[in-house]
């Protein structure tokens, strides 16, 4: 890896930004912690996609659709976007259609990259040193909330950009990519804190009933998962 960079919403990706490069898509709360828990505890598949229609055409046997609105589980789906509702005895061996507000745009936003990953705090390491072996730039996408700028994803890309630079001299960091280290150095050590103070998806989840949610999307390096998009399946390289 030589250059890295950062998009700050699923709405602010470029094609000029991830063509030829790897994304790395970002949605802490929730969306990409549950496809990291969903293929660890052994989902087949999952399948991004944009809208409620798309996931109800697609529907078959041996499959099961997920996702939100507002936050909340979707008429007539069987899963919501809790990362915890993602068990075993549930989910392995299965399809997942997933639709989300914000997360699975951010995906689809993402398609002229030549490879597109998943990251969360929980697979943070994974990622880290998969990039680390990989000649290609990357562009960091964060999905945000509705198009807005929002700290979770902020400072799980500063994280990341922050591990690369720990662990090798030959990373080049754009404005984007040294903004995001610099904020997640500064106040990404007490990162409950800070989301408290600052994220109003955090504040929005937490007054929904979703706190143990975001206790768990917070966890670092709980999974040694790598989800890739391959034909529009993401499935675990690791
Ligand atoms: C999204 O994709 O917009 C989020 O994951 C929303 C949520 O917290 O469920």
């Amino acid at each position: 890896m030589n250059k890295i960079e950062v998009a700050t919403t699923a709405g602010a990706v470029q094609a000029t930004q991830t063509q030829g490069n790897i994304a790395v898509v970002i949605d802490v709360l929730r969306a990409s912690s549950v496809i990291c828990t969903a293929l660890h505890n052994g989902a087949k598949a999952i399948i991004p996609v944009e809208t409620l229609d798309e996931a109800f055409t697609l529907r078959s046997e041996n499959c099961l659709l997920a996702g939100e609105r507002q936050g909340f589980k979707p008429e007539g789906f069987d899963l919501g976007n809790s990362p915890l509702e993602y068990k075993p005895e549930i989910i392995a061996g299965k399809d997942i259609i997933l639709t989300t507000t914000n997360g699975t745009r951010a995906i689809k936003n993402s398609r002229d990259a030549t490879e597109i990953i998943i990251a969360s705090f929980l697979n943070l390491d994974a990622l880290c040193s998969y990039l680390l072996s990989q000649p290609l730039d990357v562009c960091i996408v964060c999905a945000g909330t509705e198009n807005r700028f929002s700290l979770d994803d902020a400072l799980c890309a500063g994280n990341i950009i922050s591990t690369l630079c720990e662990k090798s001299t030959a990373v080049n960091l754009t404005d984007s990519a040294f903004a995001h280290k610099t904020l997640y150095e500064s106040i990404g050590w007490n990162l409950q804190q800070a989301l408290q103070d600052g994220c109003t998806h955090y504040s929005y989840l937490n007054h929904n009933g979703f706190a143990t949610d975001v206790d768990f999307c917070l966890r670092k390096n709980v999974f040694n998962i790598l989800p890739k998009l391959s034909n529009n399946h993401i499935i675990s390289y690791c």
